[in-house]
Parts: structure tokens; sequence; C-alpha cells
């Protein structure tokens, strides 16, 4: 009887400790993005100053690889990790090896990751996949191994585990613009490492727009001395003022080409390609402004303090050879700068009023046979499509640049949702998703009256960005290279904000590139977000945490009368409320997952959430007469 009773205890004590635990999986180990396949092990392997890391490979990026890894448990734990060649040792060791025969299931980035009790080897076809094997490594130790002081710890271990993994997309990308505020090299190196250690590997780098051309040009001084400044204005960026008539240009900056190299160099060491965009031939202002003859009317112009300055003239003339020949200097540097394949011409929102009415861009289209000023557009594209491939280089435009005929050898970034991404692919070109309804980070994750940021657009959760599927159906998925997330910066006026905008949305968008379609599920990886939140505040990344907060839906009962609904991204989460103007807590009323009435006389709603018995979101306080404005 007795054993009998032991035996059922320790049964179900490794049962609920193990593999299930409802139809939730309970674990130890989360990792973000979910790895392809997971098995966990019993018992740990123990982080000590005795441990070596041996680069088997005698790689020289995977040495740097290694190297970056044992700096990072150096400063947080005080653990020095030596990396010796080849020697023999087997115990208490990290191997990296590279396969001599390729193990063609995990392809260019895929690895497999062993943890046993006595040593960790991680294997990979390319240096690429080692990297992303010490990412996941780092995502198994506590979270204060990613920050930036050192703590004592008694012990330092890694759950033992068999992990294989590979991505699903090569293109796991991440939008910056500089140019709307500029963001210093500094700040983009730690975006371009914090984005690497979620898998994403293409930092996309907007560096011109009306508001400023941020990369130096040698020849073309103007760009940067003129294009890179415009009136300081602080505030609301929609309603900054044009500049006064003789006012001094004083803010905004620009990367010199050392600095452009520097942070090239950076980005390989983490194995993120760089993809730079000079957008053409609209959202030229900075451009324009260097050069006055580079625009229809020829007008002198400013650099835009704000949106839009008095109908600008903001497009490339198509009539005008010169400015070809300072695209061809322009892309010529940009090509030899940046190693990787692809560059990106921009090509959307390119207004063509001015082309209407301008007799050198009529000319054009006269001597070329163009029917109409989208095909000039298409015209424009082809040219410098016809620079970079003289280049080795890949044009890569917004979905714009298949009005009026696509350029034959162009990828197409979708961004006005996923529309022009399919038709991309059925025209048999390759396309990256960065549908706006999902993918751009610049629009609100959370109600505004809580999130107090500077934003527009409809409202992208962590959740929504999750929902964001890169092959839509009936597209053959060889021709989507992957996906991308945008970040704007119009409202993005400080690199505090930067990071708020795109953490933890960033996370979704990192399984959704990396992870098997089929393992997607938002339950399990809130689990897994959330573990990272610690991990950004030990390396000080301000990341947003309104997941926990609560958004309201109202809708109309029979009576046509305004009911509320609540809703938490969370599934754990209980809402309270109040509508008499006191702060909500765990006794106040708690939503009940059915539209509520509004009591007479109220003219405002508090909503508080809670896990278990603390509150755990911010406190959202809504006018009713604004959520008004929501009813369908
Ligand atoms: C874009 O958002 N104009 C690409
Ligand atoms: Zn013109």
């Amino acid at each position: 009887m007795k054993r009998h009773y032991l035996f059922f205890l320790v049964v179900s004590l490794l049962f609920s400790m193990s593999i299930v635990h409802g139809q939730e999986r309970v674990s130890a180990i989360k990792i973000v993005p979910e790895p392809v396949n997971i098995q966990e092990k019993q018992g740990v392997f123990p982080l000590t100053s005795n441990v070596k890391i041996v680069n088997f490979s005698g790689s020289k990026e995977v040495g740097e690889t290694a190297k970056l890894f044992s700096e990072q448990i150096a400063l947080s734990t005080g653990i020095n990790l030596k990396i010796v060649p080849v020697d023999g040792s087997e115990n208490q060791t990290i191997k990296l090896m590279l396969n001599k025969k390729e193990n063609q299931t995990i392809g260019k980035e895929g690895y497999t990751l062993s943890v046993t009790k006595s040593k960790i080897v991680i294997t990979a076809n390319k240096p690429a996949g080692i990297f992303y094997g010490l990412q996941t490594l780092t995502q198994l130790l506590p979270p204060e191994v990613s920050g930036k002081a050192k703590v004592n710890r008694l012990r330092w271990t890694v759950p033992c585990v068999e992990i294989k993994d590979y991505p699903r997309f090569g293109w796991r990308g991440l939008m910056l613009d500089v140019s709307r505020h500029f963001f210093s090299k500094e700040f983009v190196k730690r975006y371009i490492d914090q984005m690497s250690k979620y898998k994403l590997n293409t930092f996309h780098w907007h560096l011109t727009d009306n508001q400023g051309w941020r990369i130096e040009i040698k020849g073309l001084p103007e760009l940067t001395t003129i294009g890179a400044w415009r009136v300081p204005r602080t505030g609301k960026f929609c309603t900054f003022e044009s500049p006064a008539p003789g006012e001094k240009a004083t803010d905004g900056g620009y990367y010199t080409q050392e600095d452009i190299k520097e942070v090239v160099l950076y980005a390989q060491k983490r194995f993120v390609n760089i993809v730079p965009e000079v957008d053409v031939p609209g959202h030229s202002k900075a451009f324009i402004v260097s050069y006055p003859d580079a625009s229809c009317t020829g007008l002198q112009y400013s650099v835009n303090a704000g949106f839009m300055q008095d109908n600008d003239d903001l497009v490339l003339c198509a009539g005008n050879e010169d400015n070809f020949k300072k695209l061809e200097i322009i892309f010529s540097q940009i090509a030899s700068l940046f190693p990787g394949k692809y560059i990106h011409v921009g090509g959307d929102e390119a207004w063509k009023d001015f082309w209407k009415k301008c007799p050198k861009c009529q000319q054009r289209m006269k001597d070329e046979g163009l029917k109409n000023e989208g095909e000039l557009q298409s015209y424009f594209i082809k040219r410098i499509e016809k620079i970079l491939l003289s280049k080795g280089k890949t044009l890569v435009g917004w979905d714009e640049i298949l009005e009026g005929g696509l350029a034959p050898s162009a990828v197409v970034m979708s961004w006005r949702g996923s529309a022009g991404g399919i038709e991309a692919a059925q025209k048999g070109h390759e396309a990256v998703m960065s549908p706006n309804d999902f993918c751009y980070f610049n629009q609100p994750q959370g109600e505004l009256a809580i999130e107090r940021v500077y934003a527009g657009g409809s409202l992208i959760g962590v959740s929504k960005a999750y929902e964001c599927e890169p092959v839509p159906e009936g597209v053959d998925a060889k021709y989507i290279l992957g996906g991308q997330a945008n970040l704007w910066s119009e409202f993005v006026a400080s690199p505090r904000i930067a990071e708020y905008m795109t953490w933890p949305r960033a996370l979704a968008l990192s399984e959704v590139f990396w992870s098997p379609k089929a393992k997607r599920n938002w339950n399990d990886f809130a689990v897994r977000m959330e573990m990272q939140f610690p991990r950004f505040e030990k390396e000080g990344v301000n990341y947003a945490p309104s997941v926990y907060d609560p958004t309201i839906v109202p809708v109309k009962n029979e009576n046509g009368e305004m009911e509320l609904t609540f809703t938490t991204e969370l599934k754990d989460l209980d809402v309270y409320y109040t509508f008499d103007c006191t702060f909500p807590d765990n006794y106040s009323p708690r939503y009940q997952q059915k539209p509520i009435s509004i009591p007479k006389g109220a003219s405002e709603v508090w909503v508080i959430t809670y896990r278990k018995d603390k509150p755990i979101g911010r406190l959202l306080v809504m006018r009713l007469n604004d959520l008004k404005s929501r009813l369908k």
C-alpha cells in the first residue's frame, strides 16, 4: 500500500513537471522564436570557469561569434570562457562544429544544439548557424546573462536538451527610418544587435526621405551639407510649422562612409544583412533641396520639418538627365559600401501631378513612347535597375513599382496589404511581405489613452502582429523571400520610443518569419514572450508592456444603446472596471465576458487588469463619448 502510494506520487510529480499540464506545454525552456524541434532531457550542464569553448571548425567567423558570446557571458557572470582550438578535451566544453558534409535539412542558417550534463555541442553548415545556436543557448541561461552588469549567482546552469532548428524564411527583416528622425550609429548598432538575438537577419535602413538625407556621397556634398538638416522642431510632428524666412537648419545628421562601413562590419558579425534604401523618385525632398534643378519646378525649398510643406514638389524630375547622372554616382557608392545583394530604391508614393505639368517629363514620355505617368515611373525605376544590375545588385522596391510595368529583375516589398506581393509572385517575381495591417510598427500597439505614444493608424497589438502570414493562400511560397516589420519614424523622436514601438512586437514577427507555421500558437508564444521581458530589462531595452493592458470594444444592444466589451491579449488576465471615476481594483466589478450596460450619468469608464491578485496592466480611463465613434 505504502509503496503503491509512493510510486503514484513520483509518477504524478514527473508527469506534471515534464510534458503536459492541461492543454499547454509546461517547460522550463522558453525560446523565441520557437525552434523547429526540441527534446527536453533530464539534468543540467553547469557553466563554470572550467568550461572551454572549442572552435572545432577552425573558422575565423565562428571564432568571432564565440568571442561575442564569451564576452557577454563574462560581462554578466564574471565567468571567462576560454576559446581554444581542438584540444582533445571532451568534458566541460562548448564545442562549435561546422559540418563537413552539408546537412540538407538545416540549410545555411540552421543548427543543432545538444546540451548534456558534461558538454554542449553546436553544429551547423555555416557560421550563421553557429551564431543562432549560441543565441538559443543564451536563452537557455537565466535572463541575467543578457545584462550589462555582473550578477553574483551561486550556479549558472543550462538545462539538458536536444534542439534542431532552421528558419522558415531567409528574409527576416526590420526597417528603421532614420530620415524623419535621425538615429546615431551607436543606436543603429544597438538595434541591429537586439534584432540578431531573435534571429532577425535583415536590417532595412531607410536612409533618405523628405525630412533628411543621411548618407555621405562623395562628389555630391550638398546632399549632406544641406539635405541632412532641417529647422529644429520639438513636439507633434503633424503640427510642425514650415521654416521661417532665414531660419537656420540645425537639426539632423548623417552617417559618413566610415560610419557606414563600421555599421556594416558590426552587422556582419551578427549575421545581419543591411538593405540600404534611397527612396526615389518620390520622397526625395532632401535631394531636391540640395539640388533644386532636380525637381520639375526647379524651386528652392527647404528640408521638411514635419509632414508636407505647402504642397512642395517632392518628386525627382524624370525628364532631367542630370538626375540620372547623380543617381548613378549615388547607387554606385551604395553598391560598394553595402556588401549584400539587395538595394532598395523606394518607389512609393511618387505623386505624379508635377510630371503631368512638366515639359521635360512630357518630352521624355514622348521620346520613350510612354503612355502615361505610371509608365514614366516604371521607366525611372528600370533605369536605376540597370545601374544596380551593372554592379551585381538586385533592386527592391515598394509595391508601387508594379504600376506602369515591373522592372524585370525587381523584388517587390508589399506594404499596402499583401496584394502587391501576391501580384508580384503571380508575375514570377520575388516578394517580401510587410503588410501595413500587421507589420507597421509606427502604429499603436494598445489604447492610445494608455500608451501615451504619439502614433496613428489602427491598433496592431503583439497578437495581431503574430497573425501575420507571409504566404497568402494560393501563392507559390517559392516567390516569398520572407517578411519584414517597418518602423517609420515621423512620430518616433527618440531611441527609447524606437525600442518601445519595436519590442515585443518584433518578437512576434521573429517567430512568424523563423518558426514552422504548424507550430504557431499564440498562448504558447505569449508565455515565451513574457520570459524575454526580464532580458529586456537587464539590457535596458524599453519594451512596451501593452500586452497587459485592456482594450475596449463598444457594441450596440438590441435597443441601439452602447454597451462595452473589454479584451486582453493575454488570456489569464481579469478585467475590473468602474463608472464612478474611482480607481478600480479587484474588489470592483469584474468583467464577465458579456457586454456591460452603462449606468445612467456615467461619462467615463476606468479599467484595470489583474493577474491573480496583483494589478498588472496600466489604468485605462476613457470618455464614453469618445467610445461612441468606435461603434460600427
Ligand atoms: C510606405 O509606407 N510608404 C512604404
Ligand atoms: Zn519633370
